[in-house]
């Protein structure tokens, strides 16, 4: 009877900690800008681990602990990673990051215009995720390239000559 008591102790003592373990967590997911989005990050340990939000692109931003984070009308400087954290003071925390992809409609942040002697130089800014598409217009004409018009687009930006 007492030895076997002894041997029950220590085998109950290491099953009371269970270092935190994140067991799943949600997909990366795309939201329109004033949307609301839930993350989900569902971590097993003993004792019961708390789990904790942050996004990695801007740290000193609090958000509520639990198992869910809800954000309502996110902005689009909301975007980024999100990293939840699961501790509970038996080990090192476990984390988990996902992508939280914040789409809005393009606007024109700028349009230039320079003229030389010899060309016509358009540039146009605009903003928008994803990043958008450009088609240049003459009054209602489709501007296309070639016959003295030249069209370049990178990124946010896109230029032409004529
Ligand atoms: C976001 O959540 C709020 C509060 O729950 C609700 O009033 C609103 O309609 C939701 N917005 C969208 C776009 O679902």
């Amino acid at each position: 009877m007492f030895s076997a008591w002894c041997l029950l102790v220590p085998l109950s003592c290491a099953l009371s900690a269970v270092p935190a373990m994140i067991s799943s967590v949600s997909s990366d997911v795309s939201v329109m800008e004033g949307g609301n989005v839930s993350l989900f990050c569902t971590a097993r340990g003993k004792p019961e681990p708390t789990v904790s939000w942050r996004a990695v692109n801007h740290p000193a931003k609090k958000y509520p602990s639990g198992e869910q984070l809800d954000i309502r009308g996110i902005a689009r400087e909301q975007a980024g990673e999100y990293e939840c954290s699961a501790q509970n003071g038996v080990s090192a925390p476990s984390t988990k990051t996902l992508r939280v992809t914040v789409n809005y409609p393009p606007t024109i942040r700028e349009m230039k215009f320079t003229r030389s002697a010899l060309t016509a130089l358009l540039r146009c800014d605009a903003l928008g995720a994803p990043t958008p598409a450009f088609e240049w217009y003459r009054g209602s004409k489709r501007l296309t390239a070639g016959h003295g018009t030249r069209i370049q687009t990178l990124g946010s930006h896109s230029w032409s000559w004529h």
